[in-house]
């Protein structure tokens, strides 16, 4: 039952899926948290797995970067392979003077400069938003973990480079948290499907200071976060 992308067979995904913007983000995780781990598809090498995650059955694939690939791989994780719960792990530009390089971000709505949700809401403003359930369990988590996650709006954008002057300043005064590229879309989806999604990011540069992550810092943080939202949503 292979998709045009993806060429698992029929029941080789798991309800909840991960999905990382890089597919070596995805083996990575596969390798370092799920156990009997089994790679269920690799079309254009968006390598995807399917394992367990303390006795839970998970999913996690690459998503791509940006939306039309986000859109893609989890339009058919959904519509073919029952995929419920789709929960993007990435990485932001942060915007607000408070957050700090590393911080973990839940992106309970998205912004957007993209189409997609206009065209699938016919022209109107789509409010692009986390499933409530999946948001507080990690919240409910973070409390038992004494954890701190920043939670607010994200901006998915279609450009990384080249963005008007004056973005970055008008997304500060509306309250953006960060700036990503996938979420506004997946949550488009998710309501289109009648599924669940989130999105967890962490802060990887800061777009009022120029602050980058160094690498090691970066996948560092990146691997705390997954351990982090695979014990939320599982616990
Ligand atoms: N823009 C878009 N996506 C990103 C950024 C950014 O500055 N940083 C990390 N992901």
């Amino acid at each position: 039952m292979a998709t045009p992308h993806i060429s698992a067979s029929e029941g080789q995904f798991a309800a909840t899926c991960l999905l990382p913007g890089d597919p070596l983000r995805a083996k990575y995780i596969a390798e370092t948290f799920l156990t009997d781990v089994e790679c269920v598809t690799a079309v254009r090498n968006m390598l995807g797995y399917t394992g367990y995650f303390q006795g839970q059955r998970i999913s996690v694939m690459g998503s791509g970067m940006g939306m039309p690939s986000c859109a893609i791989y989890a339009t058919e994780l959904v519509r073919y392979y029952g995929v419920q719960r789709l929960v993007r792990v990435g990485s932001c530009g942060a915007v607000q003077k408070e957050l700090k390089l590393n911080d973990v971000l839940v992106a309970n709505s998205a912004s957007t400069d993209s189409n997609m949700n206009k065209v699938r809401f016919g022209g109107f403003d789509f409010a692009a938003c986390a499933s409530p359930r999946l948001v507080q369990s990690v919240l409910n988590f973070a409390d038992q973990r004494r954890k701190a996650l920043a939670v607010g709006q994200v901006f998915s954008t279609d450009s990384f480079y080249d963005s008007p002057h004056d973005q970055v300043e008008r997304l500060q005064r509306m309250g953006v948290l960060a700036v990503e590229m996938e979420a506004a879309a997946l949550y488009g989806i998710a309501a289109s499907y009648q599924v669940q999604a989130l999105t967890m990011l962490t802060v990887s540069d800061h777009l009022l200071t120029g602050e980058q992550l160094p690498s090691e810092a970066r996948q560092n943080g990146f691997t705390e976060m997954v351990e982090f939202t695979l014990s939320a949503l599982t616990g």
